[in-house]
């Protein structure tokens, strides 16, 4: 048997899921301060589909996608004392990017142990959701206890945390979803609306009076920020954390979004649209909270107060096939690539 070598899958160029290919090579050496991970199971997201398709602000091909890995400590660099070889843990790239490899290098800060009782699979679906989730709810729109919130593609990857997490900090939430996906919202604490045969701003009009306190749109594009603004009571709060309508439609998306989220800032109607901090920006820069946080969540799953949803598990060398599985749609949750480790 010859020496171990790393398989990874790379973006070649933009374009179809067939540009993503498997590359063999030498394993990558952790620097100093970084620890090597044999991964186990790696996140796929609709933002990975979005850069392979289409020009986004991001990694440039070739580049291996994947923000969120969970694996086990294979080899650490100098100077690394925070975690041994050995340990399962949990970690999300940031910009970095390079989660779809058996192998994976990163600075050792960014690992946190995953306790025995959590299946990796589970896990792995609560770095980038959740972490992103919480940025949203607590620093960007800084809910308050009994506000009502509206969250969109409640049966996602990230609406599905929004509304576990506004549940468990005593919101009252309501989620948009196809109505395949109506029965899990309900079971995860939300009101659902079907977004396809109703309009949802009617519909929090009839359901609430005044519409809600906040409301978390992961969809993006003019028309659906503006009617999302719609959907808000005064002193209300629009966030727009996420483009999920430009998987198939790309960048043009963006200029219609931000010009809503302007105008509902600048229009003396007392509704805000705030943006900050970076949803991704946040816990690469506050790595306490990052590491605590992300803890705290698995904790929670291990105790059932969170329950993170998984589409659909894919072997990592058939991630093609899972990002030909997120441009069908109709699923729900996290969708996650694993390997023979
Ligand atoms: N800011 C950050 O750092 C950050 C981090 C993570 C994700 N994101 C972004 O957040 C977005 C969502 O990511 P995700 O992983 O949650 O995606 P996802 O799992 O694919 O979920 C999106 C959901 O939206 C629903 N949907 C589609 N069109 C809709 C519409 N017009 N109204 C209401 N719901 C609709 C679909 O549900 P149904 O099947 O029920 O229709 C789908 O399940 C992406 O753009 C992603 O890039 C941002």
């Amino acid at each position: 048997m010859g020496e171990a070598q790393n398989r990874r899958v790379v973006v070649m160029e933009r374009g179809e899921p067939g540009v993503l290919q498997i590359r063999q090579e030498d394993l990558p050496e952790p620097g100093a301060g970084e620890i090597r991970v044999r991964t186990f199971v790696a996140g796929v997201s609709s933002y990975d589909v979005m850069l392979r398709g289409h020009w986004f602000p991001g990694q440039k091909p070739p580049y291996t996608p994947g923000e969120d890995v969970v694996g086990v400590v294979d080899k650490v660099g100098d100077g690394v004392s925070s975690v041994e070889v050995g340990q399962r843990v949990a970690l999300w790239t940031f910009g970095d990017a390079g989660g779809y490899a058996e192998f994976v290098c990163t600075p050792a800060d960014r690992a946190v142990p995953v306790p025995d009782a959590l299946d990796s699979v589970d896990a792995v679906a609560l770095v980038v959701n959740y972490l992103t989730a919480s940025v949203a709810m607590h620093q960007t729109a800084r809910v308050q206890d009994g506000e009502r919130i509206l969250a969109h593609g409640a049966a996602g990857g990230v609406g599905s945390a929004l509304v576990q997490l506004g549940v468990r900090a005593g919101l009252d939430v309501y989620g948009t979803a196809s109505a395949y996906n109506h029965e899990l919202v309900r079971s995860l604490g939300a009101t659902p609306i079907d977004y396809r045969r109703e309009d949802f701003v009617a519909q929090i009009r009839d359901l609430t009076g005044d519409g809600v306190d906040v409301v978390f749109d992961v969809i993006g594009g003019g028309r659906q920020l503006w009617r999302s603004s719609k959907a808000l009571r005064k002193g209300g709060r629009l966030i727009m954390l996420g483009m999920a309508s430009a998987v198939k439609g790309g960048m043009k998306k963006i200029p219609g979004s931000m010009a809503v989220v302007g105008l509902v800032k600048l229009l003396p109607n007392g509704k805000a649209a705030p943006l900050g901090p970076g949803m991704e920006k946040y816990p690469a820069e506050n790595m306490d909270w990052y590491r605590k946080t992300l803890a705290e969540f698995f904790d929670m799953a291990v105790g059932d107060k969170l329950r993170p949803v998984i589409a659909e598990t894919f072997p990592l060398l058939e991630a093609a096939r899972a990002h030909e599985f997120i441009e069908r749609g109709g699923y729900a949750g996290k969708v996650v690539l694993t390997t023979d480790a």
